[in-house]
């Protein structure tokens, strides 16, 4: 898999600066205030920050943003990055900073003289997150990464409050190596092999087969995935750090190449249909976060693992499938194929684990994608409480999220003439009858909420912390709930 550039973190030696090879950098203030690495560095270069921060390039740079100057005088580096940002800058400000030195690095060691600029911690998350290359197809093109040190005067201190940011990149750079990963690649055994790898950090990871899928009633989640050579799975991760209480659960939809199945998509786009396992993606990417951090939570993580193909043995439209509940299902399109392999999944996480809460993760609908965009994923839920609780740490982490109504007038537009529902309910409100499917599959009392992603999984643009492609939207966001709600 992809990992994340370490980053050291050594105390401050000004005497470093003028050997350093790379790229030096050094923090100025919003109101040209240099810090002393920046003084050191204009010290060597006879006063070149000096002028720099007189001019209207500085003038113009935001918060977080970085400048390169490149070969300086007096100092062996290839470039002095300057970097506009303040003493206490926030969160977001740092994060952005360390995307933004990222970019600028092109695989060349950096020193980065942080002195007692605070949040070195959050511009090193920023650094790793940004970094992020999906280059293990590319033959030639794989320029090496160069190494990362940060001096700061308290080297320890900030290494300690460093770890669990580099256990949130990892998640993440997990989450997305799976999302980008092709479907001929990322096979439905593939995916398994991967998530059982991760018994290797402590999680308890069970494989459960088509037989025993076939022996619990999981009709619905069999009959997307029958279609296909690749067999069907579900994959349950535990995360037993939190002592005796019942586990909060993660449900993921793992479709590792939806093609519509008889209900086939149009050519034009398919091949994005890779994401859709974006869903199980982020549930790995949060329990392999929650192991390696060793949180003190129990958290289960189900993926439904399938592959939605047209075949002589493929789900027809018209046909009738049963759940695992016992409700039967008319599938009218067999492209809406995300919720019957979900419906099934939830249903045995509450069945088996009598979980506190659930969240389920899914590129349910291309309606989410028409309401909201790339900018936030798409949240329904039966709880107040637990909506504003996931909205406050995606907030907080910068992921973009929003409350969607649900109610039963939506709910009637899935009756069906010959069985208890159908899987779809018309053209309008495609995100909202979907979530009244999943919520079918709900028990009452239990706190759920559903995040359509299919907008935000993947995404054709770089975004604040991500390069085109795969984000890992939602890690962050969901560590942050468990740590701050379900963690003793
Ligand atoms: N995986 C798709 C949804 C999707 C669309 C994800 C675009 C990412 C980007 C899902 O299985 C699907 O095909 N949904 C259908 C539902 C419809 C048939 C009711 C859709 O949105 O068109
Ligand atoms: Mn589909
Ligand atoms: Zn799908």
């Amino acid at each position: 898999m992809t990992t994340p550039a370490e980053i050291q973190f050594k105390d401050v030696d000004l005497n470093a600066v003028a050997d350093a090879p790379g790229m030096v950098v050094v923090f100025v203030d919003a109101d040209g205030k240099l810090d002393a690495g920046a003084r050191k560095v204009n010290t060597l270069t006879r006063k070149s920050l000096a002028r720099f921060i007189e001019s209207s390039a500085f003038e113009k740079m935001a918060v977080g943003d970085v400048s390169v100057l490149g070969y300086p005088a007096g100092m062996s580096a290839a470039a002095v990055c300057v970097v506009k940002l303040g003493r206490r800058p926030s969160s977001q400000e740092a994060r952005k900073a360390g995307a933004q030195l990222a970019k600028a690095q092109n695989g060349q060691d950096l020193l980065i003289m942080a002195g007692s600029i605070g949040r070195a911690d959050e511009i090193a998350l920023g650094l790793a997150l940004r970094g992020y290359r999906f280059d293990v197809h590319k033959t030639a093109d794989s320029t090496a990464a160069g190494a990362v040190t940060f001096m700061v005067s308290k080297p320890e201190e900030v290494a300690k409050s460093a770890a669990p940011m580099a256990a949130i990149a990892e998640g993440v750079f997990f989450t997305r190596d799976l999302t980008n990963e092709p479907a001929n690649v990322l096979t439905t055994d593939d995916f398994a092999a991967r998530l059982a790898a991760m018994q290797e950090l402590g999680l308890e990871v069970e494989i459960l087969e088509e037989d025993d899928l076939a022996k619990l009633g999981m009709g619905m989640l069999l009959s997307v995935g029958q279609g296909s050579d690749s067999p069907s799975k579900v994959v349950v991760m535990s995360w037993n750090g939190g002592g005796k209480e019942a586990p909060f659960a993660l449900v993921g939809k793992g479709v590792v190449f939806d093609t519509g199945g008889i209900s086939l998509k149009p050519a034009g786009g398919m091949e994005d249909m890779t994401m859709d396992m974006g869903g199980a993606g982020v549930v790995a990417g949060v329990m392999r976060t929650l192991a390696l951090r060793k949180a003190k939570a129990n958290v289960v993580g189900l993926v439904g693992l399938v592959e939605n193909m047209p075949s002589g043995n493929a789900t027809r439209p018209g046909d009738v499938v049963k759940s695992m509940k016992g409700d039967t299902v008319e599938v009218i399109n067999t492209d809406a194929e995300g919720r019957l392999v979900l419906g099934d999944v939830l249903w045995y996480a509450q069945e088996r684990f009598k979980p506190v809460g659930m969240v389920n993760l899914a590129t349910l609908t291309g309606a989410i994608l028409v309401a909201l965009g790339h900018e936030n994923a798409g949240l329904f839920s039966n709880s107040d409480e637990l909506s504003e609780a996931f909205l406050k740490a995606a907030a907080t982490e910068g992921e973009g999220a929003w409350r969607m109504p649900m109610g039963p007038a939506y709910d009637d537009l899935l009756k069906s003439r010959i069985a208890d529902m159908k899987n779809v309910g018309g053209r309008m409100a495609g995100s909202i009858t979907a979530a009244q499917f999943l919520q079918r599959f709900v028990k009452d009392g239990v706190p759920w909420a559903h995040i359509d992603i299919a907008g935000t999984a993947s995404v054709k643009k770089e975004t604040a912390l991500a390069p085109a492609g795969a984000t890992g939207w939602g890690v962050m966001a969901l560590n942050r709930l468990i740590a701050d709600h379900y963690e003793n």
